[in-house]
């Protein structure tokens, strides 16, 4: 079996493809990967990921890119006749989608690089995945899964929480280029055909995602003495799950998700992000102590325009229908996550410079 991975490279990607490769399968899991994927033959990769981020060697550090089992190519989904043309060269049976803009901040000062990748990019791989599925008699085990994000329901007030029901209503740019393609991949289903299956995940945290992002953001600047920002007045409310548990997820869904279905991912863990930046704090008090607490650094900034109040997940239909339940609870993922950080700053320190130079 041949698994095409686009944005593998990514923080998310790159916690599927160690999942696949490496050995972060066990137990049940492992069983149901081998009975699905349904050959003695390990299943090969293929990453396809643009690069856009961050540089080969530090991508290099996330992937197992010495396995005999894993191909990358640096290719952009923009370019449509190049994904067409890997299609017909590398032959996938399955094509799991998560390359994407995905940074919030970015999505409001530069929107239109947010469209080209996840509203046409996406299109470039269902047209190139419809017209090989097509092409090859339109073998049966053939599934397109399009990774997406739970902001396409847009915010929740102070209680409820997301279902597959739930009405779509994205408040800012990154989100409403996810509702996009999920509505494209949803039409490429419904009206041609083809075997797609998708997921709808909250927040991930874990090791390898960029500084950029909120909790390796609280991390990396409490380390190097910096102010921690925290918008508003950080009573946003965010439903937090272990990147690892997120990869369990998907590949479940690729494998086991009914077709034309989507599943919504979360562990239900939910937290303002004033009380989750204290307990990063925290932790980092107790396995890096110096004179003051890391708290002293937290500083409110003017909020976010559009900034969602809080968003939740319902996980029922996953946990019922794929038997998934995650792992790792928040207090032991946050400090394996403070501590990869710790341990791994010849990883993120290039890109923190990079951010501010
Ligand atoms: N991080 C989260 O909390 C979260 C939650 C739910 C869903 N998602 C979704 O999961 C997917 C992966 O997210 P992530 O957090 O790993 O993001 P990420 O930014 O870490 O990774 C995205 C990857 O896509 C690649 N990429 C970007 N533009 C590309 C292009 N034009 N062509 C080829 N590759 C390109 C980047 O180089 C990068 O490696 C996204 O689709 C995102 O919407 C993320």
């Amino acid at each position: 079996m041949k698994l095409l991975v686009t944005g593998g490279c990514g923080f998310i990607g790159s916690a599927v493809i160690r999942q696949i490769l490496g050995d972060g399968l066990t137990g049940s899991d492992k069983r149901v990967f081998e009975c699905q994927n349904g050959r003695d033959q390990p299943l090969h990769i293929v990453n396809v990921d643009a690069l856009t981020m961050i540089p080969a060697e530090l991508a290099r550090a996330a992937v197992p890119s010495r396995s005999k089992n894993y191909t990358f190519i640096q290719a952009d989904i923009r370019d449509a006749v190049g994904i067409d043309s890997i299609f017909n060269t590398h032959r996938p049976d399955a094509v799991m989608h998560l390359a994407a803009e995905t940074h919030v901040d970015h999505s409001i000062q530069h929107p239109k690089g947010f469209i080209e990748t996840n509203i046409l990019g996406t299109f470039n791989l269902l047209n190139a995945a419809l017209a090989y599925w097509q092409g090859n008699g339109q073998p049966a085990g053939f599934r397109f899964h399009h990774v997406s994000t739970d902001e396409v329901y847009g915010r929740l007030g102070d209680h409820g929480r997301f279902s597959e029901e739930s009405c779509y209503n994205p408040c800012n740019p990154y989100s409403a280029t996810k509702a996009s393609s999920d509505h494209l991949v949803r039409a490429w289903f419904e009206t041609y055909g083809l075997p797609v299956v998708m997921s709808n995940c909250s927040n991930n945290f874990g090791p390898f995602q960029l500084p950029e992002k909120l909790i390796p953001k609280i991390i990396t600047c409490a380390l190097d003495g910096k102010d921690i920002p925290i918008y508003g007045e950080g009573k946003q409310c965010r439903d937090w799950i272990h990147v690892s548990d997120h990869a369990i997820a998907l590949i479940k869904v690729l494998l086991q998700g009914q077709i034309g279905r989507s599943y919504n991912i979360g562990a239900e863990n939910e937290m303002n992000n004033m009380e989750l930046t204290r307990q990063v704090c925290n932790i980092l008090d107790q396995l890096r102590p110096q004179n003051s607490s890391y708290s002293e650094l937290i500083r409110m900034v003017e909020d976010r325009p559009g900034h969602d109040f809080r968003y939740a997940i319902d996980p029922s239909r996953i946990q019922k229908e794929l038997d998934w339940q995650p792992k790792i609870t928040m207090d032991i993922g946050l400090k394996d996550t403070v501590k990869w950080y710790l341990e791994n700053r010849d990883w993120w320190n290039p890109l923190v410079d990079k951010q501010s130079g």
